[in-house]
């Protein structure tokens, strides 16, 4: 069997012919093609206002921003997550505040955040991870309360739903990625969402060099150079006709997983809440001895990929000041992190290859 990548984007000749007929009109940078990316946003995600930038730990950082979050501001970030949503806050001057997260959904442990809140808290980031949420009413209600804005990281969750609502266009922003690896792609890039004209103008001027249009050179604001492109553009709206059939077959995926491996005692699977509709990212297994798995598939030329790694615990922020820790362990993000695997979970993965990994999974356990 060859080697089974456990997530491969599903790019095809569609978007390799359609690039080639945008480049031809030689507008290269944002433009005709940016906007009908961004309205088919407005459209399908029912949100006012949508804007392309270059990627969306950017995105995170404009959205900072536009609330004018900075020095001696507090933003709260769960423990787990990719480390551009820390960084974001980091590079907007603030200090991230680490909450711990919930065993089944993987989303901010809302009882932790409350007790973490301070004077100088301003904002939150509930991250959707993989595609799933934690309670979004409750979590308004709390921050409501104290005047915190919410800022969602669906990086991970495109096409996601709470209380029937699409995930990031529950908080005040909110925007996906369109990374690699992501549910849909333009190679980089993101796009924020918001319903509010106000934020909408701040953020556009920020990625624009402070300037509410192209070709003019009176600057209003201080700004810096997040644009877009057309051949992400390109890109991407093929990628968005294909969205809806990604999402099925990643469900499909996921279903395959958990009917063949839910028997097994020693395996077990995330849990969304009831009123969170996720969409599958990658499809995620817990087990106690996950790097002994890891190697026996690895051996059969099956590729899996560690849950990300805890902030608290980062490298990279050992001995700074750089984030604000509220425990002194992590319990149940450090006990996800050592049990959670994602497997294989590209679109393009086919029957024999999943039934090959699932019995693969099933062998290990005998044994
Ligand atoms: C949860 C999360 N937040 C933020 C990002 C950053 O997005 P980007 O890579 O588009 O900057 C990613 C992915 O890369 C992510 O998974």
């Amino acid at each position: 069997m060859k080697k089974i990548i456990q997530v491969q984007p599903w790019i095809d000749h569609q978007e390799a012919n359609y690039i080639k007929k945008i480049i031809n009109k030689t507008f290269l940078t944002e433009a005709a093609e940016t906007k009908k990316f961004e309205n088919r946003f407005i459209s399908m995600f029912k949100s006012k206002y949508s804007i392309a930038v270059s990627n969306w730990t950017n995105g995170i950082f404009m959205a900072l921003k536009a609330f004018d979050i900075g020095k001696g501001d507090e933003v709260v970030v769960p423990n787990l997550t990719f480390i551009a949503t820390v960084n974001a806050v980091i590079m907007a001057g603030a200090k991230p505040v680490i909450c711990e997260v919930n065993e089944k959904n993987l989303s901010l442990d809302l009882e932790h955040y409350k007790k973490i809140i301070s004077k100088k808290t301003k904002a939150v980031i509930p991250v959707h991870l993989y595609g799933h949420c934690c309670d979004l009413n409750k979590l308004k209600k709390i921050s409501e309360e104290y005047k915190i804005k919410i800022i969602e990281d669906a990086a991970q969750s495109i096409g996601a739903k709470f209380n029937n609502k699409y995930l990031g266009t529950i908080g005040a922003i909110g925007g996906f990625s369109f990374y690699g690896n992501k549910i849909i792609t333009t190679g980089e890039g993101g796009v924020i969402l918001t319903n509010s004209l106000k934020l909408k103008k701040k953020m556009y001027e920020l990625k624009n060099h402070g300037r509410s249009k192209k070709g003019i050179f009176k600057h209003n604001s201080l700004g810096y150079n997040f644009m877009f492109t057309e051949m992400q553009a390109a890109i991407g709206n093929i990628q968005l006709n294909k969205l809806s059939k990604i999402l099925i077959k990643k469900k499909y995926i996921y279903n395959n997983y958990k009917r063949g491996l839910s028997k097994l005692d020693e395996i077990s699977f995330m849990e969304n809440i009831p009123s969170n509709k996720p969409v599958f990212w990658f499809s995620n297994i817990f087990v106690k001895n996950k790097n002994k798995l890891k190697k026996f598939l690895e051996k059969k030329n099956i590729q899996t990929r560690d849950i990300f790694y805890p902030i608290a615990l980062q490298p990279c922020y050992k001995n700074t000041k750089l984030i604000i820790k509220k425990k002194k362990n992590y319990n149940t993000s450090n006990k996800i992190f050592n049990t959670g695997l994602s497997l294989p979970s590209s679109y393009n993965l086919t029957k024999k290859e999943q039934i090959f990994i699932i019995d693969s999974i099933k062998e290990f356990f005998k044994k």
